[in-house]
């Protein structure tokens, strides 16, 4: 998508990743960005501003876990923008201690924001289409046996916005689903990873999980950004060490039909 006079949301816009993905986006001349999070920035939210005056940046706060706040904020958004182009579902935690929380935000918050921007984005509605990509992650690609909560979050967000991404919807609602994995990017939330794994005791991986390579926020927003502009629907991009591949994922059931 040529993101010229768009109007994006992105969730989680104040984390590491989120930040520096804004940063570059509105590099690209957007027409409105606006920031759902839980906390307002208003230092670097004030730099954007000052710097993109010809682009309407505003923050909303936002809840994930509160179905009634993300209704509340697209609402709100809905009222200061005519229609939405691209939506980020950037918000996350990792931390297997708190297993409702996890689910809460990395699983039902991207849910609950799916279908509450599709209201307002569908073209057989009142939308005019666009695009909602959802951060799932490497670990939404398979096991990880430190952080199995988590994992089984970006499983099903993997899941559930792959599930989306088929010609039918597409035809229908005119919006393009993308699933994004990163890689070990390194941001707040990988801090003090040995409080947050789902078992207290050591394992072998607590040794080897600090030295994997980490890409840097940059590097993981700059392919954030060519994924956005170059998607298409039903992808997965894994973006690793600064790089995008195109994950296939293979279906292992065919269903059959009675005569
Ligand atoms: N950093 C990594 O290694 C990595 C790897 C793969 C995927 N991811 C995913 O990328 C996304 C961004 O992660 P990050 O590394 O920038 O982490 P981060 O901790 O820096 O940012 C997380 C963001 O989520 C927001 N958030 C947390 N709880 C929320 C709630 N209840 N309501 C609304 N917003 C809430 C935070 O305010 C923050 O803006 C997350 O979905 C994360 O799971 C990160």
């Amino acid at each position: 998508m040529n993101l010229v006079e768009k109007n994006v949301i992105y969730f989680g816009g104040f984390g590491g990743i989120g930040q520096k993905c804004i940063a570059q986006l509105l590099e690209k001349q957007l027409k409105a960005l606006a920031i759902f999070d839980l906390t307002e920035n208003t230092k670097i939210l004030d730099e954007w501003q000052k710097k993109f005056p010809n682009t309407d940046i505003f923050y909303q706060k936002v809840d994930v876990t509160k179905k009634s706040d993300i209704e509340a904020a697209y609402k709100a958004a809905s009222q200061r923008l005519d229609y939405f182009d691209v939506i980020v579902n950037g918000s996350g935690i990792m931390n297997d201690r708190l297993i409702e929380l996890s689910v809460d935000i990395n699983l039902m918050g991207v849910i609950n924001s799916t279908l509450t921007a599709l209201e307002y984005m569908d073209k057989s509605k009142k939308g005019r289409g666009g695009l909602i990509v959802n951060i799932s992650s490497v670990v939404g690609l398979q096991p990880s046996p430190l952080f199995p909560v988590y994992a089984a979050s970006k499983t099903a967000v993997t899941c559930f916005t792959r599930s989306l991404g088929v010609s039918f919807y597409y035809e229908r609602f005119g919006v393009s689903f993308i699933t994004i994995c990163p890689g070990m990017t390194d941001t707040g939330l990988l801090d003090d990873l040995s409080s947050k794994t789902i078992f207290d005791f050591e394992t072998p991986l607590h040794k080897i999980a600090p030295k994997i390579k980490r890409q840097k926020a940059e590097e993981c927003a700059r392919s954030l950004v060519k994924a956005i502009e170059e998607g298409k629907n039903g992808d997965v991009l894994m973006l690793e060490l600064g790089t995008i591949t195109e994950v296939k994922i293979p279906n292992h059931w065919v269903h059959q039909f009675d005569d």
